[in-house]
Protein backbone atom coordinates (compact mmCIF):
# COMPACT_ATOMS: atom_id res chain seq x y z
CA UNK A 1 0.00 0.00 0.00
CA UNK A 2 1.59 3.48 -1.08
CA UNK A 3 0.58 6.15 1.31
CA UNK A 4 1.46 9.90 -0.06
CA UNK A 5 3.39 12.71 2.04
CA UNK A 6 0.20 14.04 3.66
CA UNK A 7 -1.34 11.30 4.86
CA UNK A 8 1.95 10.45 6.52
CA UNK A 9 2.66 13.45 7.60
CA UNK A 10 -0.76 14.03 9.23
CA UNK A 11 -0.71 10.41 11.13
CA UNK A 12 2.49 11.23 12.28
CA UNK A 13 1.26 14.38 13.85
CA UNK A 14 -1.74 12.46 15.35
CA UNK A 15 0.84 9.58 16.99
CA UNK A 16 3.09 12.26 18.44
CA UNK A 17 -0.08 14.21 19.97
CA UNK A 18 -1.43 10.60 21.30
CA UNK A 19 1.73 9.71 22.67
CA UNK A 20 1.69 13.13 23.87
CA UNK A 21 -1.19 12.24 25.59
CA UNK A 22 -0.30 9.54 26.86
CA UNK A 23 2.88 10.64 28.21
CA UNK A 24 0.59 13.35 30.06
CA UNK A 25 -1.97 11.08 31.36
CA UNK A 26 1.11 8.59 33.34
CA UNK A 27 2.33 11.61 35.30
CA UNK A 28 0.89 10.97 38.17
CA UNK A 29 0.07 14.78 40.66
CA UNK A 30 0.38 13.92 44.25
CA UNK A 31 0.05 15.69 47.35
CA UNK A 32 1.14 14.60 50.37
CA UNK A 33 0.42 16.24 53.85
CA UNK A 34 3.28 15.91 56.31
CA UNK A 35 6.01 14.80 54.42
CA UNK A 36 8.59 16.22 55.85
CA UNK A 37 8.95 13.37 58.50
CA UNK A 38 7.73 9.89 59.95
CA UNK A 39 4.95 8.42 57.63
CA UNK A 40 4.81 10.53 55.19
CA UNK A 41 7.97 10.97 54.50
CA UNK A 42 8.11 7.24 53.77
CA UNK A 43 5.87 7.94 51.59
CA UNK A 44 7.10 9.86 49.60
CA UNK A 45 10.20 8.18 49.31
CA UNK A 46 8.59 4.71 48.32
CA UNK A 47 6.56 6.56 45.68
CA UNK A 48 9.62 8.16 44.02
CA UNK A 49 11.69 4.29 44.42
CA UNK A 50 8.08 2.86 42.43
CA UNK A 51 8.59 5.18 39.78
CA UNK A 52 12.16 2.74 38.78
CA UNK A 53 10.14 -0.17 39.13
CA UNK A 54 6.57 0.50 37.24
CA UNK A 55 7.89 1.58 33.53
CA UNK A 56 4.39 3.80 33.12
CA UNK A 57 3.93 5.01 36.92
CA UNK A 58 5.69 8.55 36.63
CA UNK A 59 4.90 10.01 40.14
CA UNK A 60 5.29 13.95 40.71
CA UNK A 61 5.33 14.93 44.40
CA UNK A 62 3.81 17.43 46.68
CA UNK A 63 5.25 17.91 49.33
CA UNK A 64 3.61 19.57 52.36
CA UNK A 65 4.21 20.37 56.02
CA UNK A 66 5.21 23.34 57.83
CA UNK A 67 9.03 23.21 57.68
CA UNK A 68 10.79 23.62 54.77
CA UNK A 69 13.84 22.38 55.42
CA UNK A 70 12.35 19.34 55.81
CA UNK A 71 10.48 19.43 52.87
CA UNK A 72 13.71 20.29 50.95
CA UNK A 73 15.88 17.21 52.25
CA UNK A 74 13.08 14.98 51.41
CA UNK A 75 12.11 16.58 47.85
CA UNK A 76 16.01 15.70 47.49
CA UNK A 77 16.06 12.11 47.93
CA UNK A 78 13.21 11.47 45.73
CA UNK A 79 14.74 13.52 42.78
CA UNK A 80 17.82 10.99 43.42
CA UNK A 81 15.17 7.93 42.92
CA UNK A 82 14.15 9.49 40.15
CA UNK A 83 10.52 10.87 40.48
CA UNK A 84 9.80 14.71 40.15
CA UNK A 85 8.56 16.73 43.44
CA UNK A 86 8.18 20.19 44.45
CA UNK A 87 7.49 21.57 47.56
CA UNK A 88 5.21 23.50 49.20
CA UNK A 89 5.64 25.11 53.07
CA UNK A 90 1.86 25.15 54.47
CA UNK A 91 0.21 24.53 57.41
CA UNK A 92 -3.23 22.84 56.70
CA UNK A 93 -5.11 24.31 59.45
CA UNK A 94 -4.87 27.95 57.31
CA UNK A 95 -7.40 27.98 54.84
CA UNK A 96 -5.58 30.33 52.52
CA UNK A 97 -3.43 27.96 52.67
CA UNK A 98 -4.78 24.98 51.45
CA UNK A 99 -6.37 27.34 48.95
CA UNK A 100 -3.13 28.46 47.52
CA UNK A 101 -1.71 24.84 47.78
CA UNK A 102 -5.01 22.85 45.31
CA UNK A 103 -5.30 26.30 43.18
CA UNK A 104 -1.25 26.24 42.62
CA UNK A 105 -1.19 22.94 42.15
CA UNK A 106 -3.72 23.00 39.83
CA UNK A 107 -2.47 25.47 37.66
CA UNK A 108 0.90 24.03 37.43
CA UNK A 109 -0.44 20.80 36.23
CA UNK A 110 -4.20 20.81 35.49
CA UNK A 111 -4.80 17.89 37.83
CA UNK A 112 -4.71 16.29 40.88
CA UNK A 113 -4.75 12.48 41.17
CA UNK A 114 -3.73 11.15 44.58
CA UNK A 115 -4.49 12.82 48.01
CA UNK A 116 -2.47 11.74 51.51
CA UNK A 117 -4.05 13.00 53.74
CA UNK A 118 -1.30 12.17 56.33
CA UNK A 119 -0.68 15.35 58.33
CA UNK A 120 -1.19 15.14 61.75
CA UNK A 121 -1.08 15.73 65.65
CA UNK A 122 -0.98 14.40 68.95
CA UNK A 123 -0.98 15.72 72.53
CA UNK A 124 -0.96 12.62 74.95
CA UNK A 125 -2.41 13.30 78.56
CA UNK A 126 -5.15 12.23 80.88
CA UNK A 127 -8.12 13.98 79.99
CA UNK A 128 -8.38 15.72 82.70
CA UNK A 129 -5.37 17.95 81.89
CA UNK A 130 -6.16 18.51 77.96
CA UNK A 131 -6.28 22.50 77.69
CA UNK A 132 -8.56 24.25 75.64
CA UNK A 133 -5.25 25.24 73.28
CA UNK A 134 -4.76 21.63 73.14
CA UNK A 135 -8.09 20.91 71.88
CA UNK A 136 -7.76 23.80 69.15
CA UNK A 137 -4.51 22.73 67.99
CA UNK A 138 -5.89 19.21 67.92
CA UNK A 139 -8.59 19.62 66.14
CA UNK A 140 -7.41 22.43 63.78
CA UNK A 141 -5.15 19.94 61.91
CA UNK A 142 -6.51 16.75 62.06
CA UNK A 143 -10.52 17.83 61.27
CA UNK A 144 -10.69 21.35 59.95
CA UNK A 145 -7.10 20.60 57.65
CA UNK A 146 -8.31 16.83 56.84
CA UNK A 147 -11.87 17.86 55.84
CA UNK A 148 -11.56 21.79 53.85
CA UNK A 149 -8.39 20.22 51.61
CA UNK A 150 -10.50 17.20 51.28
CA UNK A 151 -13.24 18.92 50.17
CA UNK A 152 -10.94 21.30 47.84
CA UNK A 153 -9.25 18.44 46.10
CA UNK A 154 -12.39 15.91 45.79
CA UNK A 155 -14.33 17.67 42.67
CA UNK A 156 -11.09 17.67 40.89
CA UNK A 157 -11.16 13.76 40.86
CA UNK A 158 -14.91 13.57 40.75
CA UNK A 159 -14.50 15.67 37.13
CA UNK A 160 -12.10 13.32 36.25
CA UNK A 161 -13.71 10.63 37.22
CA UNK A 162 -10.51 9.22 38.82
CA UNK A 163 -8.60 9.61 41.49
CA UNK A 164 -7.62 8.65 45.19
CA UNK A 165 -7.68 9.81 48.73
CA UNK A 166 -5.84 8.01 51.50
CA UNK A 167 -6.54 9.22 55.44
CA UNK A 168 -3.97 8.12 58.14
CA UNK A 169 -6.34 7.88 60.47
CA UNK A 170 -4.88 5.37 63.37
CA UNK A 171 -6.28 2.40 65.38
CA UNK A 172 -7.07 5.08 67.58
CA UNK A 173 -9.56 5.62 64.96
CA UNK A 174 -11.68 2.63 66.71
CA UNK A 175 -9.86 1.83 69.92
CA UNK A 176 -10.03 4.13 72.62
CA UNK A 177 -6.27 4.72 74.75
CA UNK A 178 -6.24 6.36 78.65
CA UNK A 179 -4.33 9.05 77.16
CA UNK A 180 -5.22 10.00 73.61
CA UNK A 181 -9.20 11.22 74.27
CA UNK A 182 -8.36 14.05 72.08
CA UNK A 183 -6.09 12.61 69.49
CA UNK A 184 -8.81 9.36 69.55
CA UNK A 185 -11.58 12.06 69.08
CA UNK A 186 -9.92 13.33 66.42
CA UNK A 187 -9.07 9.89 64.70
CA UNK A 188 -12.83 8.90 64.84
CA UNK A 189 -13.92 12.49 63.35
CA UNK A 190 -11.65 11.48 60.21
CA UNK A 191 -12.62 8.04 60.07
CA UNK A 192 -16.84 8.99 59.76
CA UNK A 193 -15.69 12.06 57.48
CA UNK A 194 -14.04 9.29 55.41
CA UNK A 195 -17.05 7.08 55.29
CA UNK A 196 -19.12 9.64 54.37
CA UNK A 197 -17.21 10.41 51.42
CA UNK A 198 -16.60 7.33 50.28
CA UNK A 199 -20.81 7.51 49.59
CA UNK A 200 -20.22 10.25 47.38
CA UNK A 201 -16.70 8.72 45.67
CA UNK A 202 -18.27 5.23 44.58
CA UNK A 203 -19.76 6.73 41.99
CA UNK A 204 -17.33 8.77 40.24
CA UNK A 205 -14.58 6.15 40.44
CA UNK A 206 -12.80 8.09 43.36
CA UNK A 207 -10.70 5.52 45.80
CA UNK A 208 -10.91 5.78 49.54
CA UNK A 209 -8.21 4.17 51.72
CA UNK A 210 -8.50 4.39 55.46
CA UNK A 211 -4.88 3.77 56.50
CA UNK A 212 -5.39 2.60 60.43
CA UNK A 213 -1.73 2.29 61.47
CA UNK A 214 -0.78 0.41 65.27
CA UNK A 215 2.34 2.35 66.89
CA UNK A 216 5.28 3.42 64.42
CA UNK A 217 8.64 4.81 65.45
CA UNK A 218 8.13 8.60 64.44
CA UNK A 219 9.29 11.89 65.78
CA UNK A 220 5.43 12.12 66.76
CA UNK A 221 6.37 10.04 69.49
CA UNK A 222 9.33 11.57 70.88
CA UNK A 223 12.15 9.80 72.56
CA UNK A 224 11.29 6.53 73.34
CA UNK A 225 12.73 3.46 75.14
CA UNK A 226 14.80 0.99 73.61
CA UNK A 227 12.53 -1.84 74.78
CA UNK A 228 9.47 -0.17 72.89
CA UNK A 229 11.59 1.06 70.00
CA UNK A 230 11.87 -2.91 69.24
CA UNK A 231 8.34 -3.59 69.39
CA UNK A 232 7.12 -0.73 66.93
CA UNK A 233 6.66 -0.88 63.65
CA UNK A 234 8.63 1.62 61.15
CA UNK A 235 7.59 3.95 59.06
CA UNK A 236 8.32 2.06 55.54
CA UNK A 237 6.12 -0.62 56.83
CA UNK A 238 3.21 1.80 56.36
CA UNK A 239 4.05 3.72 52.96
CA UNK A 240 5.20 0.22 50.78
CA UNK A 241 1.06 -1.28 51.75
CA UNK A 242 0.00 2.08 50.75
CA UNK A 243 1.83 2.40 47.47
CA UNK A 244 0.93 -0.88 46.20
CA UNK A 245 -2.44 -0.16 47.23
CA UNK A 246 -2.13 2.81 44.96
CA UNK A 247 -0.65 0.86 41.96
CA UNK A 248 -3.19 -1.26 41.81
CA UNK A 249 -5.93 -1.45 38.64
CA UNK A 250 -8.26 1.96 38.80
CA UNK A 251 -10.90 -0.84 39.54
CA UNK A 252 -10.37 -2.24 42.51
CA UNK A 253 -10.09 -0.48 46.01
CA UNK A 254 -8.65 -1.35 49.07
CA UNK A 255 -10.89 0.59 51.63
CA UNK A 256 -8.58 -0.40 54.87
CA UNK A 257 -5.46 -0.97 55.55
CA UNK A 258 -4.90 -1.97 59.62
CA UNK A 259 -1.31 -2.25 60.59
CA UNK A 260 -0.44 -3.23 63.70
CA UNK A 261 2.85 -4.60 65.42
CA UNK A 262 3.26 -8.34 65.78
CA UNK A 263 2.91 -8.00 69.69
CA UNK A 264 -0.79 -6.28 69.68
CA UNK A 265 -1.47 -2.41 70.70
CA UNK A 266 1.66 -0.82 72.99
CA UNK A 267 -0.95 0.44 75.27
CA UNK A 268 -4.15 -1.70 75.47
N1 LIG B 1 3.40 7.34 64.56
C1 LIG B 1 2.38 6.57 64.91
O1 LIG B 1 2.49 5.68 65.78
C2 LIG B 1 1.05 6.73 64.22
C3 LIG B 1 0.11 5.72 64.38
C4 LIG B 1 -1.12 5.86 63.76
C5 LIG B 1 -1.41 6.96 63.00
N2 LIG B 1 -0.47 7.94 62.86
C6 LIG B 1 -0.84 9.09 62.06
O2 LIG B 1 0.03 9.16 60.95
C7 LIG B 1 0.19 10.52 60.56
C8 LIG B 1 1.68 10.85 60.49
O3 LIG B 1 2.22 10.65 61.79
P1 LIG B 1 3.78 10.58 62.09
O4 LIG B 1 3.91 9.65 63.22
O5 LIG B 1 4.55 10.38 60.84
O6 LIG B 1 3.99 12.05 62.67
P2 LIG B 1 5.28 13.01 62.67
O7 LIG B 1 6.52 12.21 62.64
O8 LIG B 1 5.06 13.97 63.79
O9 LIG B 1 5.13 13.78 61.28
C9 LIG B 1 3.99 14.55 61.04
C10 LIG B 1 4.18 15.39 59.80
O10 LIG B 1 2.99 16.19 59.63
C11 LIG B 1 3.38 17.57 59.51
N3 LIG B 1 2.28 18.39 60.04
C12 LIG B 1 1.75 18.37 61.27
N4 LIG B 1 0.78 19.29 61.37
C13 LIG B 1 0.71 19.92 60.18
C14 LIG B 1 -0.08 20.98 59.66
N5 LIG B 1 -0.99 21.60 60.42
N6 LIG B 1 0.10 21.36 58.38
C15 LIG B 1 1.03 20.76 57.62
N7 LIG B 1 1.81 19.76 58.03
C16 LIG B 1 1.66 19.36 59.31
C17 LIG B 1 4.68 17.65 60.30
O11 LIG B 1 5.52 18.70 59.87
P3 LIG B 1 5.55 20.17 60.49
O12 LIG B 1 5.40 20.02 61.97
O13 LIG B 1 6.86 20.69 60.04
O14 LIG B 1 4.40 20.86 59.85
C18 LIG B 1 5.35 16.34 59.89
O15 LIG B 1 5.97 16.45 58.64
C19 LIG B 1 -0.59 11.35 61.57
O16 LIG B 1 -1.85 11.67 61.06
C20 LIG B 1 -0.72 10.42 62.76
O17 LIG B 1 -1.85 10.72 63.54
C21 LIG B 1 0.75 7.85 63.46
Amino acid sequence: MYLDQEVMSCMSTRITKEIRILRKDMKHIIIITGAGKGIGKAVAIDFAKASKREPDFEPHLILVSRTLGDLETVATQCRSCGATAEVFQADIANMSQIDQLVSGTLERHGAIDCLINNAGVGRFKPFTEVTEEDYEYTMATNLKGTFFLTQKVFPVMEKKRSGHIFFITSIAAETAFKSSSLYSMSKFGQKGFLEAIRLYAKSCNVRITNVMPGAVHTPMWGEVPDEMKAVMMIPEDISSPLVNAYLLPQRTSVEELVLRPVSGDLNE
